[in-house]
């Protein structure tokens, strides 16, 4: 999708659509761009309004025709709701509905109308985020010979500078790569694939790639992520891939992003029940985040080193697969008892938060798809935040709020911790069915100590059962505007 900016003004855009937020029934429409398309038109604003056509709600969408007075081929209103709670997370979400109703309608080419008081670099950068978002389709192994609708130009109209519009490229087109990721199926993308892209995506974006094989990671003695492996017929990696910024502040924090990449989930020997179970292929979507994450953090460049780490492993209940009851040595030297086999991610980080650690990492950020738990407790709309460091956590929500991913905090006190003993190692892999999330956190709490650190579990958000008017359904590569943000607000000192 070509993405410009129209410098004209609106009546004289040539466009297929020229798309125009109009807000709730009651707000003033009597100045501006919708003042001008009632004149113009002969009170069409005005009719659609009053016919209750059109009601302003989010995401609803008017279109006419041959508009008198423009020189785009149609005028798509698009409706933002109320005038006093729009935001730029509102304008993102509209904007992506209006891409993905007029691509419906094989529209090839629209411009967004942008006017005072939502003109300017934070609403374009969001509305091109959204954009892209809305234009995203996983539909790339269908084979139709009817030709694909495609979106080929976007355009932002009214005040917009090329830096928001390459920023929101920036943080939309990361966000669909990390979609494409999470949409591959098990059978196309595995840990020595992912391993592939990793480091292609290195390559592209002038950042070092590091990958660990299985002889290098039992040298080390990463004894919880290799015992999840040892199920699969395909071996597993870490993939690390790192960003430095051209000098390095002495005592600079070090941000590491570590992300589960899990690329088939059939919960192992404690195997998982058919039903719905194609969609664990989407288990490496923390992973598909952190890659897309510093991918996009190349061009961006924050101020600070930042490490992805991503475990690449499939969960297998294969003829050497590890056994409920089988005790493991993890890097930290801790032991785990594998009490269930399908609590495989908090296994494979364990091991990745320490060597993250080992390497220098001052602040810890995973994302996994972690716990059935999260999607129970906050449903598909709040990722859930976990962590032991107020401050950081406060950070990681004000860039999560900025960037339009919704994120809840939720409990870590040690009393959940009763549920974390094993008799016969030092911890257990799974607690009860009561508190899952947070049990899960906890474990992964216990290697990550003192340094600060951050769990997001993305398994409620990761994936749309439901299309949603701004977004398909499939993958939302939920958590990579967030990470972006969050590591360029870092300070170097
Ligand atoms: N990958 C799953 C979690 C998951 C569930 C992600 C549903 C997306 C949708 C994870 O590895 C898992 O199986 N967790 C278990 C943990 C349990 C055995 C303690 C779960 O949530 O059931
Ligand atoms: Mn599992
Ligand atoms: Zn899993």
């Amino acid at each position: 999708m070509e993405l410009r900016i129209e410098n004209q003004p609106f009546a004289g855009i040539e466009t297929g659509a020229l798309i125009v937020p109009a807000f709730e029934k009651d707000a003033p429409r009597d100045s501006g761009l919708l003042k001008e398309i009632n004149g113009a038109t002969g009170g069409w604003i005005d009719e659609i309004y009053a016919s209750g056509e059109f009601a302003g709600k989010s995401a609803e969408i008017a279109v006419l025709h041959r508009p008198q007075g423009f020189r785009a081929r149609r005028l798509a209103l698009i409706g933002c709701g109320k005038p006093d709670r729009f935001s730029t997370a509102e304008l993102r979400r509209a904007a992506g509905a209006a891409v993905r109703a007029l691509k419906a309608k094989s529209v090839r080419e629209m411009a967004l109308a942008l006017e005072a008081p939502w003109a300017g670099d934070d609403w374009a950068a969001a509305a091109v985020e959204g954009a892209l978002a809305g234009e995203f389709d996983p539909d790339r192994y269908k084979t139709g010979e009817e030709e694909k609708k495609r979106v080929e130009v976007f355009a932002l109209a009214g005040a917009a500078s090329e830096a928001a519009l390459e920023r929101g490229r920036i943080l939309g087109e990361a966000q669909n790569f990390a979609r494409e990721l999470a949409n591959e199926p098990g059978n196309r993308l595995t840990p020595g694939v992912l391993a592939g892209r990793a480091r292609a995506l290195a390559a592209e974006a002038g950042l070092e790639c590091e990958v660990l094989d299985q002889d290098r990671m039992r040298q080390l003695g990463m004894g919880a992520l290799l015992g999840v492996a040892q199920g699969s017929a395909e071996p597993p990696y870490l993939i690390l891939v790192r960003y430095r910024p051209p000098s390095v502040a002495e005592g600079a924090p070090h941000l590491a992003l570590i992300g589960k990449g899990v690329t088939f989930d059939t919960g192992g020997i404690s195997i998982k029940p058919s039903e719905r179970m194609e969609e664990m292929k989407y288990d490496m979507s923390g992973g598909a985040a952190v890659l897309a994450a510093i991918g996009a953090l190349a061009r961006l460049k924050p101020a600070i080193p930042v490490t992805a780490f991503v475990p690449a492993v499939e969960n297998m209940p294969g003829g050497k697969a590890q056994r409920p009851g089988d005790i493991v040595r993890t890097l930290a030297g801790k032991t785990v008892e594998v009490l269930n086999t399908d609590a495989e991610g908090r296994l494979i980080l364990i091991d990745t938060i320490t060597y993250a650690k080992q390497l220098g990492a001052t602040h810890l950020v995973d994302v996994a798809t972690l716990t059935g738990a999260i999607a129970v407790a906050l449903g598909g709309v709040n990722v859930g935040v976990f962590s032991n460091h107020e401050e950081f956590q406060n950070r990681l929500l004000a860039a999560a709020r900025e960037a339009g991913e919704k994120m809840w905090p939720m409990p870590v006190d040690e009393e959940y911790k009763e549920q974390l003993k094993s008799a016969f190692a030092d911890l257990p892999n799974i607690g009860t069915r009561y508190g899952g999330a947070i049990t899960a956190a906890l474990f992964l709490k216990e290697f990550a100590e003192e340094t600060p650190w951050i769990h997001l579990d993305i398994a409620g958000t990761a994936w749309l059962s439901e299309s949603k008017p701004f977004l398909a359904k499939g993958p939302s590569g939920v958590a990579v505007r967030t990470l972006i943000r969050l590591a360029m607000e870092f300070k170097a000192n």
